[in-house]
């Protein structure tokens, strides 16, 4: 039985939906089957909606939700000092406004690609530019950002700090209590956007995945506790279907967190394709059957607000882009300078089984 919607959530989705319906009469298919079934659907996407004329009607079609891909984290809006460079989130913010594409933020704050400058400063410097960054960058897109990733990947627990937290500036600078820390401050500087903590791996069940599950859950209580106010709980969704996995235990897990409180969004949905075979054909439908095995279980969740995709297109796939892709291939068998498929439509932008196959999930999901 779906949880109610709370008040804040039935408001923002009311306005969310009117202003997107307002923007367009038509939804395209998936995006509206996903509204049926209470979920908002949309995909990552960044400056290439500028220079790409074709994704970027794309992505003004297929979505009714979204997040900037890099515009709006740390080291894309300061990359050289404090001074930030709003230019390119401005425009994208407005390109998202225009197509009526609620806009998710990632991330205000991660222990990770941090810039050198930062890295230089001392801990006292480093927790006032924290503090600093945090209002100032909620605060100016206050009204324009839907929800933010307050805090993107806590948790690293090889990287052996207290708690099992991810090390890093703010971590180094302010310990554990920085994420409280974050949530308090954003929800000062904007008090409408939905605040979320958004974490990875824990779709899988192997050591890592079943390590962070529990340092999460844990986290989000405690905040809960404090009286922070965290609106959801964001899981990135990249699958890994070569390693352990049991998306309807982790579907038990999704409930566990909405139990304490929290809305469930899935922020970054793509399939590592990498263990599957070379033949396209196959790839694609062993893709398409992943993203079914894990949105089957997952969308019964009575809380799961929204699902966001990590790009619409093997064009702008961020598995192109990674070092150690080649070399996972080449694990499986694969051969190593072959590109990534791991999205919905291919280089061409033409659908390919994995859409149908979120169609399709979403409409058994419409019954929930
Ligand atoms: O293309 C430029 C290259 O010309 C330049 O020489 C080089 C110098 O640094 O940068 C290259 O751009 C890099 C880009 O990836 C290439 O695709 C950026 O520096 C780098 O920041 C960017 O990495 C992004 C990564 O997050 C770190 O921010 C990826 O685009 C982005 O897809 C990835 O997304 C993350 C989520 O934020 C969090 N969850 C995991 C997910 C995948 O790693």
């Amino acid at each position: 039985m779906a949880n109610p919607l709370t008040r804040r959530e039935a408001l923002l989705g009311a306005l969310t939906l009117a202003a997107s319906q307002a923007v367009r009469a038509e939804t395209a298919a998936v995006a509206a089957v996903a509204m049926d079934a209470g979920v908002q659907f949309g995909s990552a996407f960044d400056r290439e909606v500028f220079s790409d004329a074709p994704y970027r009607a794309l992505i003004a079609a297929e979505c009714r939700a979204g997040a900037l891909e890099n515009s709006l984290k740390f080291d894309w809006l300061k990359p050289r000092g404090s001074k930030p460079d709003y230019t390119h989130a401005d425009r994208l913010i407005d390109f998202a406004q225009t197509h009526g594409i609620a806009l998710r933020g990632t991330a205000l704050i991660w222990n990770d690609w941090e810039p050198d400058w930062l890295k230089a400063l001392s801990r006292r410097d480093a927790a006032y530019v924290f503090d600093q960054h945090i209002s100032e960058t909620a605060g100016r897109f206050a009204g324009r950002i839907a929800a933010w990733d307050v805090v993107n990947e806590p948790f690293f627990p090889l990287h052996g700090r207290p708690g099992g937290f991810r090390k890093g500036v703010w971590f180094d600078a302010l310990g554990a209590t920085y994420v409280e820390r974050a949530f308090r401050r954003a929800a000062a500087a904007d008090p409408k956007a939905l605040l979320i903590l958004n974490e990875a791996f824990c779709e899988q069940n192997d050591a890592w995945g079943t390590a962070i599950r529990p340092l999460l859950a844990g986290l989000v209580r405690s905040l809960k506790d404090a009286g922070v106010r965290l609106d959801g709980v964001g899981f990135q969704g990249h699958l890994k279907p070569h390693l352990p996995h049991d998306y309807s235990a982790f579907a038990d897990y999704l409930r566990g967190i909405a139990g304490l409180g929290a809305t469930l969004h899935i922020t970054e949905l793509d399939v590592d394709d990498s263990s599957f075979p070379d033949a396209i054909p196959e790839r694609d439908a062993r893709v398409a059957e992943t993203l079914t095995r894990f949105l089957d279980p997952v969308l019964r969740v009575a809380r799961l607000r929204s699902v966001t995709l990590w790009h619409l297109s093997d064009r702008y796939s961020w598995y192109r882009s990674v070092p150690w892709y080649g070399d996972a291939v080449a694990k499986h068998g694969g051969r190593r300078d072959r590109k990534a498929r791991s999205h919905v439509f291919d280089d061409q932008l033409r659908p390919k089984p994995a859409w149908a196959a979120l169609r399709t999930a979403f409409e058994k999901a419409r019954v929930r």
